[in-house]
């Protein structure tokens, strides 16, 4: 028997991932410069949405956490996922654990998005320096227009970009899924009331979804496509 590959416990990855995760830990520092634009927003009754921009955000990981990462890594690897989709690449640490997943399946890609260049750009290097290039490719601009064409069937879906987009980017991917097809998504927890229509779309059992919600970082809905 051959011993089973995992590239996250090999260089480059596990060094990247190493510094990359200590980078995101600034996030928290970060989040006290929001506050004189959370206040000025609240003053002027704008929505979160309208406060919390991606070009606020853009010096921002937000990041999945390292057991995340892994769970995302060890689905892609249980699926055998060589055709993978995400919504919301940021810096790219998501990314480089399903691009890892589906490089250690031996074939496939992972097509990322991201809205804002200056993270697109650090996405894409962060991928290259993994050696993760030829399996992945992060789009600059609007996930609802950069992922109308994308390889098919997914066989995982990620989703992490701003959370009023979740289920218009669901229902641009879901006719490119297949039964048993994975749809992961993100801050369940942490923005529980926007993401509630979300969450009963794929629990209601009247799309194709079985679903439920897991206890994991801020909350992963995890669903499983059985077909329309
Ligand atoms: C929570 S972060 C993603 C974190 C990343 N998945 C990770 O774990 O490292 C969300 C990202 O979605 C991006 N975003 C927001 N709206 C978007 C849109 N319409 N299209 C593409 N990206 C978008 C934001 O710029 C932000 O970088």
């Amino acid at each position: 028997m051959t011993g089973a590959r995992n590239s996250l416990q090999a260089e480059p990855l596990r060094s990247l991932l190493e510094r990359l995760h200590a980078d995101a830990r600034g996030d928290r520092l970060k989040f006290l410069t929001l506050a004189p634009r959370l206040l000025a927003g609240w003053i002027r009754r704008k929505s979160f949405a309208e406060i919390i921009t991606p070009a606020a955000m853009k010096e921002f990981y937000i990041p999945v956490s390292r057991e995340c990462g892994e769970f995302l890594y060890l689905t892609a690897r249980a699926l055998g996922a060589r055709h993978v989709v995400e919504f919301g690449t940021s810096f790219g640490i998501s990314t480089v654990y399903l691009a890892a997943g589906v490089r250690d399946n031996g074939a496939g890609r992972v097509i990322g998005s991201e809205l804002e260049a200056s993270k697109q750009a650090v996405a894409t290097a962060n991928l290259e320096e993994a050696g993760l290039g030829p399996w992945s490719e992060v789009r600059l601009g609007d996930a609802l227009e950069t992922l109308r064409e994308v390889p098919e069937p997914v066989d995982l879906v990620f989703l992490d970009g701003w959370k009023d987009l979740y289920l218009p980017v669901l229902e641009l991917l879901t006719p490119r899924l297949h039964p048993g097809s994975v749809v992961i998504a993100d801050n369940i927890h942490t923005f529980r009331k926007a993401l509630r229509p979300y969450v009963e779309h794929m629990q209601s059992g009247a799309h194709g979804f079985v679903s439920t919600t897991l206890d994991l970082g801020e909350g992963f809905e995890y669903s499983v496509f059985q077909g329309r």
